[in-house]
């Protein structure tokens, strides 16, 4: 039988398989992140991380339907010293990607001259679309400021030693994906991660007629399929509008092999895996290489590169 290739590159970082958690599911602890380095995905990334702890925001933060999720997590982690100080700790043997995230461009900018100095993390992902700050809510999601991202990324790459990707909101409008990808274009960026949950939704439990999650009055970042098609159109636009050498990686709504294969054919280098690796454990990577493996097997392809970014328009 024909061996099917299913490894990436990332903007020149080599992963085994092209599919690794989202940040925020299940990579927050040393025990989360252990079964990470030890599953069979092509990389991991880290809960995004603050300059110091975040306990987050109330519980329940955090529900799942049939068809998507709701949270309001509000940024719960260890601080960056915790995470470099595990991947001291620990042997690696794939990618490390730490995402960053901070309520200012100061703070975000000290954890990545921190992070300048550990061996052991590949890139960075820095975190542009937290809906859930609650304590920044005349901030809003900084991805959907342009001129604070353009003023951001004029600041960080003075000094960044790392790839740098960035993790986008969703964008609903085309002048706002051409706008942004002109912004990206300028700076040496490896990657962005698109998309972010959609914020702003709220979800119902009709016998208590209230909201399902505490934070905000109930609102919060929806993920999970439901969100499958607005995330691919990212995709697919930002593919369409970016420099070549930005790979992108997709998120949002990923069940299986044939949604992996979605995302690539829209342009996405890399998958992530969020909502569906909180529902089903780390094994879920084993069933989404082999699911995506015979997809390809089946369509008579052997890498990803007979595919990337070929999505056709229907005559
Ligand atoms: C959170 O911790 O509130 C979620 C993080 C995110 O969506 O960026």
């Amino acid at each position: 039988m024909e061996n099917i290739d299913i490894t990436t590159n990332i903007n020149g970082i080599q992963l085994s398989s092209c599919i690794m958690n989202a940040s925020g599911a299940i990579c927050r602890t040393d025990i989360e992140l252990s079964n990470l380095l030890n599953s069979s995905s092509g990389a991991i990334v880290t809960k995004s991380c603050t300059k110091h702890p975040r306990k987050g925001n109330s519980y329940p933060r955090y529900f799942e339907w049939n068809i998507g999720s709701i949270n309001s997590m509000g940024l719960p982690n260890y601080g960056i010293d915790f995470y470099l100080d595990f991947l001291e700790r620990k042997k690696i043997t794939k990618p490390v990607l730490i995402s960053i995230a901070g309520r200012s461009i100061d703070e975000i900018s000290f954890i990545i001259q921190k992070s300048n100095f550990c061996s052991k993390i590949s890139a960075l992902e820095i975190n542009l679309s937290c809906p859930n700050l609650i304590e920044n809510k005349n901030q809003g999601i900084v991805g959907y400021d342009f001129c604070v991202v353009s003023h951001f990324l004029e600041k960080i790459f003075r000094f960044h030693e790392k790839p740098i990707g960035l993790k986008l909101p969703p964008y609903f409008r085309d002048i706002h994906i051409e706008n942004m990808s002109l912004i990206l274009n300028k700076f040496p960026i490896s990657f962005i991660t698109c998309i972010n949950s959609i914020p702003n939704g709220i979800f119902i439990d009709v016998n208590k007629e209230s909201t399902v999650i505490r934070p905000n009055k109930g609102f919060g970042g929806i993920g999970g399929s439901i969100i499958k098609p607005f995330a691919l159109a990212n995709v697919f636009k930002f593919y369409s509008f970016l420099r070549k050498e930005i790979s992108i990686i997709g998120c949002g709504g990923i069940q299986s092999g044939k949604d992996m294969f979605e995302y690539i054919l829209c342009g996405a280098s890399a998958v992530q895996i969020g909502t569906q690796l909180i529902k089903e454990g780390i094994s879920v990577f084993d069933r989404l290489n082999q699911e995506f493996s015979s997809l390809l097997r089946k369509k008579k392809y052997s890498s990803i590169d007979d595919f990337k970014g070929k999505l056709q328009n229907i005559l």
